[in-house]
């Protein structure tokens, strides 16, 4: 498999808290990778270290064949490596078409904003019908798709998405993973999703990762997970 991000031994965490604990993890490309995890497991905090938001203590991270470590957050995006932070964090006071506009923010996206809008207006045409709205008027399903749609707009080749599904209603959750799914199957993209939503980030995902207290504790397929005991018991009240 040709892998695009391997995360190796990784501890990170915040001043005086140690939060993820050896995590080890790869992504190939065009897959669907969820991790899942209660709430504070450290789910956020993983996609942070990724993203260079936060420093790592130990342990390495690759993205296609390359150390990136040590690499700030702001060159996360130009190798192509974008997140959707948790609640999607639009400009409420600035239109959809601010919104997107703002996720071209490195000199390749932006050569290519023309042509990246018209591309993820026919693809999220619902953004395109109200491309003047003020963000913040969006729906809770709307503001999530132009997070992911600003995301597009920084030409990601990983997609990080931080609990797409958090306060949507379950048709929503729906949509915006179906178009997800599409996104991948159609622009060559590859994702990694974090979700306190188990059963749908496994549902949706080829490969899942159980993170409890920033430990992985279990790996394997979505369907092998959701078919577990343990996680049946401990994630799904079954
Ligand atoms: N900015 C921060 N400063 C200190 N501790 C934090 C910070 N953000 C999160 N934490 C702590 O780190 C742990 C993991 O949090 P987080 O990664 O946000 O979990 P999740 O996203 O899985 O809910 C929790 O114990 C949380 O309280
Ligand atoms: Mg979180």
């Amino acid at each position: 498999m040709d892998t695009i991000l391997n995360v190796r031994q990784v501890c990170s965490g915040y001043a005086e808290l140690p939060v993820l604990d050896h995590v080890d993890l790869h992504v190939g490309r065009g897959e669907i990778v969820s991790v899942v995890g209660a709430n504070g497991a450290g789910k956020t905090t993983l996609l942070l270290t990724i993203g260079g938001h936060l420093r790592l203590q130990s342990g390495a991270i690759q993205f296609n064949g390359q150390d990136i470590s040590r690499q700030p957050a702001h060159d996360a995006a130009c190798v192509g490596l974008v997140m959707v932070p948790e609640g999607g964090r639009l400009f409420p006071f600035m239109t959809v078409l601010e919104n997107l506009e703002l996720g071209a923010y490195h000199a390749k996206a932006r050569a290519q904003m023309k042509a990246n809008l018209q591309e993820v207006m026919e693809f999220f045409p619902i953004l395109a019908d109200r491309r003047g709205q003020l963000a913040g008027r969006l729906s809770g399903g709307e503001r999530q798709m132009c997070a992911v749609a600003r995301a597009m707009m920084g030409m990601p080749q990983l997609l990080m998405l931080d609990e797409p599904s958090l306060g949507l209603a379950p048709i929503m959750v729906d949509r915006v993973f179906e178009l997800v799914k599409k996104l991948v199957a159609t622009k060559g993209l590859t994702v990694l999703l974090v979700e306190q939503n188990v059963r749908n980030a496994l549902q949706m995902c080829q490969r899942g990762y159980i993170l409890e207290h920033g430990q992985l504790l279990k790996t394997g397929s979505g369907e092998e997970l959701l078919r577990d005991p343990d996680v049946q018991r401990s994630y799904m009240g079954l």
